[in-house]
């Protein structure tokens, strides 16, 4: 059983984790609409991860006997003003989720729940990567100064990323 503290903050960073794949749908769309289809299907792939990050934890909820509850999603915004912006909007809304991954897994410390915090040992892990994958695409944009033919191959590049199913 899970207690009601710990049933709470995993129903928040379940729909933390639903708002981040419409976030990314979003800058997907957004960046169809500017003609960069690599960096859109990079973002389409990445909204992919965040449904299966989304249904690792509803699923575990369930398995731990808990009830999840289903809150709105907030509004994504939809407009940015470049590829760059895209990609500097999405390190910040990384580095807000791994705040919130490292909150909850305060939550599970306090309230003393061993699975809950071997559970939430992979999220942990999981922001690392996510973090620096991202940092990197941001760096490297910065190198050609976010235009001309450099963006041109980097969306050729995020065209061929692929989703895969995550365990
Ligand atoms: Fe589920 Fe990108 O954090």
């Amino acid at each position: 059983m899970l207690t009601k503290k710990l049933q709470d903050a995993l129903n928040e960073q379940i729909n933390k984790e639903f708002f981040a794949e419409y976030f990314y749908l979003s800058m997907s769309a957004y960046l169809e609409s500017i003609e960069m289809e690599g960096f859109a299907n990079y973002f389409n792939v990445q909204a992919q991860e965040e449904h299966f990050h989304a249904m690792k934890m509803f699923n575990f909820v369930h398995d731990k006997g808990g009830r999840v509850i289903l809150k709105a999603l907030k509004e994504p915004k939809s407009e940015f003003t470049s590829v760059t912006n895209v990609i500097e909007e999405s390190l910040k809304h990384e580095r807000y989720v791994t705040k919130s991954i490292n909150e909850l897994m305060d939550v599970a410390i306090k309230e003393n729940d061993h699975s809950v915090k071997s559970f939430l040992e992979w999220y942990v892990d999981e922001q690392v990567e996510e973090e620096a994958t991202i940092s990197r695409l941001l760096a490297k944009l910065k190198l050609i100064n976010g235009e001309g033919f450099g963006v041109l191959t980097l969306d050729n590049q995020l065209g061929m990323r692929k989703y895969t199913p995550g365990t």
